[in-house]
């Protein structure tokens, strides 16, 4: 390259000094998530399943990941997708039977790829057998005590317990009638979900004893670890005070100007009495006392919209959780001021408790990334997109979302990539009302679109039924025309196609160290305020966000460009919307 750059007058600013290279495998892993009833239907219903995505390990052992987490596919109604379990021991009929799972994680270890598994102990389904039970058996039993039941405020208890609302709209408590529930003691249940997601009292020794139980039960299985949902809601404030403010799957409080930028907000932090309460850390330490009794470097990884950065750190102290995901990077948008700002507090606040660092983009609960960075303001997270609301701009979603991959898989830490979106796959944008299920759809009256968009079906091939998702081509969720283009086969082999550059991306950052590399500004780059440079061991990572191209530096070797097919390479210049990486020494 032959541009020339502004010389360099000042030292790296080093934002994370290098980790050993022979640590445990989740320190640097690339951790894809597996949505099962969408990945692949082995039995031609329409919906994924198990023996579904045995058969398709291979391509993930072709992409280059580490690891799969599986979200659930335990016994439930599928109120909330499997977030409502009602057997935390047994496989849903709809996803297979143990047996089913048990090959999937031979055949994921005979191709090298470990298994984490998710644990959702804040709540279980309305139909697991402990609230039944505590339907049987009257206000103060041992059976309720399992629960959040509470007497009704007002002469006649019918009011709700305190003010809380479910983070999927509509009141946080439901009363019992002997109508729903059989039950005529008028008693009220906590629910920071969906009605029929009852929440656990987690002061009650017998819930912990069953959570340790489950675990347990899936470490004798073979799993390498778990994904703990909601890890920051399971203890509640004494009394269960009042609470004003406003819960949400998709807001935090906004207050980006802290001075220390380790207590910057992007917006990703649940709050109030419901969230983020000391007690949980208790659990959590019994937890890892759990895994560590088990060879072969078991993990956790916490689910937990914590802010700011600093507080999600206590989750991930050297005796609690291994990782946390980074949700104040996704929630950050395409803005480079504001993810430096979040790339260096992520850094200082997990160096400063020894732990690795995460980064995501997607996942089921958001807009996917190659949409969400289409849209007019490439930093809004609204919770999903409909065929009423502004579309995103596809290219130009694709371009930054491309772009922002380079950078999250360029970064030392542990990555996590949700399926479809090594494809590019967009969010499904259009879909019709009729066919939408997620709960926080139903419970907001629609003002929430909710989750569907992003969970629709994998393209396979372009050619076939159902995009080669189902033999019967049947898929639960139907999948737009336009998804032909992104089909895995239609990108398998073909040069600059983004199943191509993820490929390349972990080839090239496994090669090279990245995971457990470090992290400096690059100086020649200070004050361009749209760029960021990253300088991990030999490789130079520049990610332009601006509008106009930037100059590279001379000598360099391109390793890697996030260009689209089609685009001039990068090569003096750094086009907008782009990152490479270069080897400069
Ligand atoms: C977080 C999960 O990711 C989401 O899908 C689910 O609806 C809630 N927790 C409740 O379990
Ligand atoms: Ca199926």
């Amino acid at each position: 390259m032959t541009a020339v750059l502004p010389q360099a007058l000042t030292a790296p600013a080093v934002v994370h000094h290098p980790d050993a290279a022979d640590g445990p495998w989740w320190r640097d892993a690339v951790i894809y998530q597996v949505y099962p009833r969408s990945f692949a239907d082995g039995n031609g219903d329409g919906i994924g399943d198990l023996p579904g995505i045995t058969a398709r390990l291979g391509h993930l052992a072709a992409l280059g990941v580490d690891a799969v987490w599986l979200s659930p596919f335990y016994r439930s109604p599928q109120a909330d997708a499997g977030y409502d379990v009602a057997d935390y021991r047994d496989v849903d009929p709809l996803f297979g039977t143990l047996a089913d799972f048990d090959a999937l994680l031979a055949r994921a270890h005979d191709l090298g790829l470990r298994v984490v598994v998710d644990l959702v102990p804040n709540h279980t389904s309305d139909e697991h057998a402990w609230f039944a039970e505590a339907l049987r058996t009257p206000p103060g039993s041992p059976e309720r005590a399992r629960y959040l039941f509470r007497d009704g405020r007002g002469p006649d208890g019918s009011l709700p317990p305190n003010n809380w609302d479910s983070i999927f709209g509509g009141p946080a408590w439901t009363r019992l009638t002997p109508e729903q529930h059989g039950v005529d003691d008028g008693q009220w249940y906590l629910h920071l979900f969906d009605s029929k997601q009852p929440d656990l009292d987690w002061t009650n020794p017998e819930v912990r004893a069953e959570f340790e139980d489950v675990l347990r039960f899936w470490l004798d299985r073979g799993v390498d670890g778990f994904r703990v949902d909601v890890a920051h809601g399971m203890v509640k404030a004494d009394g269960l005070p009042d609470w004003d403010g406003h819960v949400s799957m998709i807001e935090g409080s906004d207050d980006g100007d802290a001075a220390d930028p380790a207590d910057a907000v992007s917006g990703s932090g649940n709050q109030g009495p419901m969230f983020d309460q000391d007690g949980v850390h208790e659990i959590y330490r019994s937890w890892r006392a759990v895994l560590d009794e088990y060879d072969g470097d078991r993990m956790l990884v916490a689910e937990a919209w914590v802010e700011p950065l600093s507080r999600l750190a206590r989750y991930v102290r050297p005796d609690e959780m291994h990782q946390a995901f980074n949700f104040a990077f996704l929630a950050t948008g395409w803005d480079a001021p504001a993810l430096r700002r979040v790339i260096a507090a992520s850094y200082a606040v997990n160096d400063s408790v020894g732990a690795p660092t995460t980064w995501v983009l997607s996942n089921h609960d958001v807009v996917r990334h190659h949409s969400r960075l289409g849209l007019p303001d490439p930093t809004s997270r609204p919770n999903g997109i409909g065929a009423a609301d502004e579309q995103p701009d596809e290219e130009l979603g694709l371009r930054r979302g491309r772009a922002a991959t380079l950078l999250l898989l360029g970064l030392p830490g542990s990555a996590y990539l949700y399926q479809g979106e090594e494809l590019g796959l967009p969010e499904h944008t259009a879909l019709d009302d009729a066919l939408r299920q997620d709960p926080a759809y139903f419970r907001t009256g629609g003002a929430e679109l909710g989750r569907d968009g992003c969970r629709v079906p994998l393209p396979w091939s372009a050619q076939e039924p159902g995009f080669g998702y189902s033999a019967t081509g049947d898929t639960w969720l139907p999948q737009p025309a336009s998804w032909a283009a992104y089909a895995a086969d239609a990108q398998d082999g073909v040069p600059g196609s983004t199943l191509e550059l993820y490929r390349a991306a972990l080839r090239l950052r496994r090669a090279e160290g990245l995971g457990t590399g470090g992290a400096a500004w690059e100086p020649a780059y200070d004050g361009q305020d749209h760029v960021i440079a990253v300088r991990n061991g030999d490789v130079l990572v520049v990610a332009n966000l601006g509008s106009a191209p930037v100059p590279l530096p001379d000598g360099a070797e391109l390793l890697l460009a996030s260009g689209l097919p089609g685009d001039a390479p990068a090569g003096a210049e750094l086009p907008a919307d782009t990152t490479v990486w270069l080897r400069t020494r």
